[in-house]
């Protein structure tokens, strides 16, 4: 596998979609519903094709996993894409929100690219090569203690169904922390664990395509990352929980308390 080729590809991927987004922002002519709040806009769509034409014209025959047309067939690798995280965000000209594509061959995530174009952010992972911002190197936060810390969380679209567990987990990191925080992309949530400017990030009912890139990043700049249990993250994990190392126990003790 040619790292160098997959992780210039990757880049040229995020920086089309971003194009789209960029043009779409602030101006959008339709927001349709996934569900009761899950919003989709012609920017996903179009940042969608454009990422995966990118790719398919490096890599024809790899399989691709996007949110928006599923699953297409093939081999020798695959890409797993979210053409915009933080949709409500995007439909609310918010600029937080980004392109995320992380690269695998099975399960294993060897490289991810996280785009957020209004805020000209690129981070880059790849597998055993460190992780950068716009190519300088960032890790994860010196922080120590869950007492010193500033956390950050998200909500799924199907919090009702899980609407307490959601409520008490949040109230009591509130309590132990400096401060918790919901920006509305979870792929930029494990960005900022990975540059140091949350300590720690954990969520539940995520996609492959939400966590996928932002783990390789996290993980490449010194994060660890489980799930609730502490067993290991993996690529269809539907939770998370990402931090600087240094706390991962005691905000797991906390979550599962
Ligand atoms: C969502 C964002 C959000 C998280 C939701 C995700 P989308 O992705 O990552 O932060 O809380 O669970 O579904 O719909 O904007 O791609
Ligand atoms: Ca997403
Ligand atoms: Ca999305």
């Amino acid at each position: 596998m040619d790292m160098e080729q997959i992780k210039q590809v990757g880049i040229a991927a995020a920086l089309n979609g971003g194009k789209v987004l960029q043009e779409h922002f602030g101006n959008l002519r339709s927001v349709r519903k996934k569900g009761a709040i899950d919003l989709v806009t012609e920017a996903d769509i179009r940042s969608e094709t454009a990422i995966i034409a990118t790719i398919a014209k490096a890599f024809p025959d790899h399989a691709i996993l996007a949110e928006e047309s599923g699953s297409h067939a093939g081999n020798g690798g695959r890409w797993i894409i979210d053409p915009l995280d933080g949709t409500t965000n995007f439909a609310h000209n918010l600029p937080l929100f980004c392109v995320s594509i992380a690269f695998a061959v099975g399960d294993d995530i060897l490289a991810g690219f996280v785009l957020a174009p209004l805020l000209n952010e690129l981070f880059v992972g790849v597998k055993g090569k460190g992780a950068q911002l716009n190519a300088s190197p960032i890790s994860v936060s010196p922080i120590r203690t869950l007492s010193d810390s500033l956390l950050v969380t998200g909500f799924p679209y199907d919090h009702p169904t899980i609407f307490d567990q959601l409520m008490e987990r949040f109230g009591r990191c509130l309590t132990a922390t400096q401060g918790v925080r919901r920006l509305g992309s979870a792929a930029l949530d494990l960005c900022y664990v990975a540059s140091g400017r949350f300590d720690g990030f954990w969520e539940q009912h995520l996609k492959p395509w939400d966590t996928a890139a932002g783990f390789l990043v996290a993980t490449e700049a010194g994060a660890r990352t489980t799930v609730f249990s502490g067993a290991p993250y993996s690529i269809d994990s539907d939770e998370i929980v990402s931090t600087n190392g240094a706390i991962h126990d005691e905000l797991l003790s906390i979550l599962e308390r």
